[in-house]
């Protein structure tokens, strides 16, 4: 299928580099392959630099100024200087991503591509005044595209958080700027999901192409505790108790999360880029995923999973895959591994080390966590017939194991008061 072809070279084009991308493309699209372009790409190009990052701003400034685009975030970037450069975490070919301090609070800047005119314009922009188009129209438009980007019909009430609002003297401004974050699948859906969800980012406003959202403590696998408990939470977690009761937490609002994609929208909810890096936490330990380019409801799922094949290893995308039919020749529409399974394969097991808890929490129910974790890493090369029942049989195991921590944490009267405040 033609769109679904290019949705894939978009996609992996921003996550590696050219050289590995004609590598990719004589290699053919082997399951190992898209593992390691999806977590060794990024290896291949380098980090961002201030300058850079500075100059991508400053741009973005000129083209404030020229009128071509606009942004509630704008005046404060641009102009009165309350939206403020820090440092830039993206990867060169990545999405830019940059943090800032707006007006005393850490903001994060994001974009996917670099420069505004990159991205596709309203022809009609140029040809007509925009105050004549009836709103109606550019409504339906704007819905058009929310649709085509989540491959669902959605209430006509979810574009309302994606369109600007007020017709003033930038009218032809603002709607260039929609028209660029519309072409952003992330933006889109963090904005349809803002009111629904506490586990995606929160959106605070915009200038151009660039969205911002809230500053978070995100993952990293170097991190023994994976989310460093103390930035997120702003006191010392220095006893090892402490830390199991936030780690046990954190463990939990996992779990939260997994359910609630996978029950609470009208059709789940897919992540096929699951890292540590692409989820962060509040300073109430809930999760969040602040990274979703590669979240798919279900039925966007199934067009893109169900290619033609001609062995299980054509039917991988990233950390989502379904079965080849040999006879057909085409991959299962229906994912065979699942949300939960790739969180215990890829955070949990590395996490829940032996003993990670220390003397917190007593051993045997540490191993029982352990081998809970193991199990419902490997479901998915079990009996694929029977894995959702499995998977539901680990995340209420989980579930139990979890909350047996924290009451033995409880009892030990080690119950730090500072988590909730
Ligand atoms: N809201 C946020 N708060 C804190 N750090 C963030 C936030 N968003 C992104 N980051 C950091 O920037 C990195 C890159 O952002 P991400 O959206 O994952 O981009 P990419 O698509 O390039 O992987 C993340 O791994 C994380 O470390
Ligand atoms: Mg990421």
């Amino acid at each position: 299928m033609p769109a679904l072809k290019r949705l894939l070279r978009a996609r992996l084009a921003r996550r590696c580099s050219a050289a590995f991308c004609l590598f990719w493309a004589a290699c053919g699209a082997a399951g190992g392959v898209f593992f390691f372009l999806a977590h060794g790409g990024v290896l291949l190009s380098g980090r961002c630099t201030d300058e850079q990052s500075h100059r991508i701003l400053a741009r973005l400034c000129l083209d404030y100024r020229k009128g071509a685009l606009t942004g509630d975030l704008c005046e404060d970037l641009c102009v009165a200087q309350k939206l403020i450069y820090k440092r830039c975490l993206y990867y060169d070919r990545g999405k830019k991503v940059i943090q800032a301090d707006w007006r005393g609070r850490p903001v994060i800047l994001k974009s996917k591509n670099e420069i505004f005119s990159s991205y596709h314009h309203l022809g009609f922009l140029e040809e007509m005044e925009p105050q004549g188009i009836p709103e109606a129209e550019l409504l339906l438009m704007v819905a058009l595209e929310i649709k085509n980007v989540l491959g669902l019909e959605l209430p006509n009430n979810t574009v309302v958080p994606l369109w600007t609002k007020g017709r003033g003297p930038h009218w032809k401004a603002q709607l260039a700027s929609m028209w660029s974050l519309l072409q952003q699948e992330e933006y889109i859906y963090f904005s349809v999901l803002q009111d629904f969800s506490k586990h995606v980012l929160r959106v605070i406003g915009s200038c151009g192409h660039f969205y911002a959202v809230e500053y978070l403590t995100a993952g990293h696998t170097w991190q023994k505790t994976l989310f460093s408990v103390e930035d997120a939470v702003g006191v010392s977690f220095s006893g090892i108790q402490s830390k199991a009761k936030a780690i046990t937490e954190i463990a939990i609002s996992f779990l939260d999360m997994v359910k609630h994609f996978d029950n609470d929208f009208s059709h789940r909810l897919h992540l096929c880029d699951i890292k540590p890096e692409n989820f962060a936490i509040r300073s109430d330990l809930t999760v969040v995923a602040i990274d979703v380019d590669m979240a798919f409801f279900e039925p966007k799922m199934r067009d893109i999973l169900e290619q033609n094949c001609t062995g299980d290893e054509d039917c991988n995308f990233f950390d989502c895959f379904s079965k080849c039919d040999l006879r057909s020749r085409k991959c299962g529409a229906e994912r065979a591994n699942n949300n939960l399974q790739v969180i215990c394969e890829k955070i949990f097991r590395p996490w829940f080390s032996p003993n990670f808890m220390g003397s917190a929490v007593s051993f045997p129910l540490q191993l029982q966590l352990q081998k809970a974790v193991q199990d419902c890493a490997e479901a998915s090369t079990k009996d694929t017939g029977h894995h959702q029942s499995h998977s539901s049989h680990s995340l209420s195991e989980l579930y139990h194991l979890l909350r047996a921590s924290q009451n033995e944490l409880q009892k030990s009267g080690s119950y730090p008061h500072q988590i909730h405040q």
